[in-house]
């Protein structure tokens, strides 16, 4: 499975409501962790592999040495507190890594690959894998968050390093 790169316009598009949670989208999520872990990511969102559907996965806890992959599906932030800064990094976005600010806790409501909703609390870096991937599905990547100027050296940066 291909990761798309900074660019490509899937990257930049709105994901529309996943209607079926049926076995072609286990298929996928399935192949989704697999290149996840692969490539040592923390998350992995639809759009990143050409899909327009509102889920992703990730796992932050690999950064404790553990394996605890998280799923969700036409996920939803009903609550969120508190600020945190941390240096992100994306996927799409290889080699590039900046300081972003996101909300440090969050209630977040999400459907399972059971078709169960869920709610749940996440905090720290939980919350900011979350909401990286939260905004790829909104077609935002880590680098629009950051000050016009720092967007101005991102793409010096990735025209010298991508060519
Ligand atoms: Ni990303």
């Amino acid at each position: 499975m291909d990761i798309l790169i900074f660019g490509h316009p899937a990257l930049k598009e709105k994901a529309e409501p996943v209607n079926n949670i049926d076995e072609d989208l286990k298929k996928i999520i399935k192949k989704m962790a697999e290149t996840m872990y692969k490539v040592k990511g923390l998350g992995l969102a639809a759009n990143q592999v050409g899909i327009l559907k509102r889920f992703f996965i990730m796992d932050a806890s690999q950064k404790e040495g553990k394996n605890k992959l998280e799923i969700y599906i036409n996920p939803e932030i009903l609550e969120a507190e508190g600020s945190i800064i941390y240096e992100e990094g994306c996927l799409s976005v290889p080699g590039y890594y900046a300081k972003v600010k996101r909300f440090n806790k969050l209630y977040i409501r999400a459907y399972d690959l059971e078709g169960k909703i869920f709610e749940r609390e996440l905090e720290g870096l939980e919350a900011i894998v979350f909401q990286h991937e939260y905004d790829h599905l909104d077609g935002i990547l880590f680098i629009d968050r950051l000050s016009p100027l720092k967007k101005q050296l991102f793409k010096k940066w990735w025209k010298k390093h991508h060519k």
